[in-house]
């Protein structure tokens, strides 16, 4: 049997306009917006690094030079520091640009995910690709990208991620139908819908931002017809491969019952600090005695 390509390219789609945290993103991008001190973009690209994939394509937009800026050399800051002698932010201000090998592409038009997505074609080319939304963190310590990659290998196709939500919260995801296989976490996926009501969810599996692709999804993508909202959706796009398997292979869904840190509005935001802040080995023993006695005295105040 002929090897399978190796997964080694990574798409992040990071155009949004990030409305929901305005003014802080009038002229910034969202996915600059600290987590605790790090840009959250840049807790991705260590995922996706830390997955084995160190070509990652950006799909930006108007605004979005930050980004570029980030993940490139900072001279100026660097020979301060080295004058200064203070290695350890020196550090800090490396460690971005020497992670991975940045590729951005714009996007133009912002007319969904499925259509950010397509704009990665010609540099992903005929190999199976991940793609990571902005708005998901995985904690490094349940590996999920990982296990993707490894079914991706086994099955060939294409592999999402899936978390199950209370049936109140499935009109916010990509909702799939399942059937179980051999394997406890991972599933065959018989069907998808976008944001679907309550009453027409198929199931409690949530879409989440982790997505293992066939490159035929271009193919699928170039003839997807704008969906919910009036963009043109991945979740449909991968419906159609879930549904005709000639186009490019079966559907696996893997189901992480990890840590994932929502960063997609300001309460989500909120949450992921503190529980991230919570974490660190430096920041966390102190946070947390704080946290401790300003919760304790919220409650009792009321
Ligand atoms: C996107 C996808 C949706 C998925 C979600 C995960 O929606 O369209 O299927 O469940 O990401 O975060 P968005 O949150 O960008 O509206």
């Amino acid at each position: 049997m002929a090897s399978r390509p190796t997964i080694s390219k990574a798409v992040i789609p990071a155009a949004g306009l990030g409305t929901r945290f305005l003014p802080a993103t009038k002229a910034t991008p969202k996915e600059m917006l600290p987590v605790v001190d790090k840009p959250a973009i840049q807790y991705v690209v260590e995922e996706a690094v830390s997955a084995g994939l160190d070509d990652v394509l950006m799909i930006t937009g108007r605004n979005k030079r930050p980004l570029e800026d980030h993940f490139d050399r900072n001279y100026e800051l660097e020979s301060a520091l080295q004058k200064k002698g203070d290695a350890s932010r020196l550090a800090k201000v490396q460690e971005s640009s020497d992670l991975a090998t940045m590729h951005y592409v714009r996007q133009g038009d912002p007319r969904g995910l499925g259509h950010a997505v397509l704009c990665a074609a010609p540099h992903v080319g005929h190999e199976p690709f991940a793609v990571l939304l902005g708005d998901d963190l995985i904690d490094p310590r349940d590996p999920l990208l990982q296990r993707m990659i490894e079914i991706q290998e086994q099955h060939g196709g294409s592999v999402i991620a899936l978390m199950e939500v209370a049936p109140e919260q499935i009109h916010l995801y990509g909702c799939a139908a399942v059937e179980a296989t051999a394997e406890g976490d991972v599933v065959r996926i018989s069907g998808l819908v976008e944001k679907p009501d309550p009453a027409d969810a198929p199931s409690n599996y949530a879409v989440i931002g982790r997505y293992v692709l066939a490159p035929q999804i271009f193919d699928v993508l170039r003839e997807t017809e704008p969906g919910r909202g009036g963009e043109i959706q991945l979740t449909d796009a991968l419906q159609q491969l879930a549904t005709d398997e000639k186009l490019g292979g079966p559907v696996h869904g893997v189901v992480f019952r990890g840590r994932r840190y929502d960063t997609g509005d300001r309460g989500d935001y909120l949450r992921a600090i503190v529980r991230l802040a919570c974490e660190r080995e430096d920041l966390g023993p102190e946070f947390r005695t704080w946290l401790r006695g300003y919760v304790g005295q919220e409650l009792s105040e009321g």
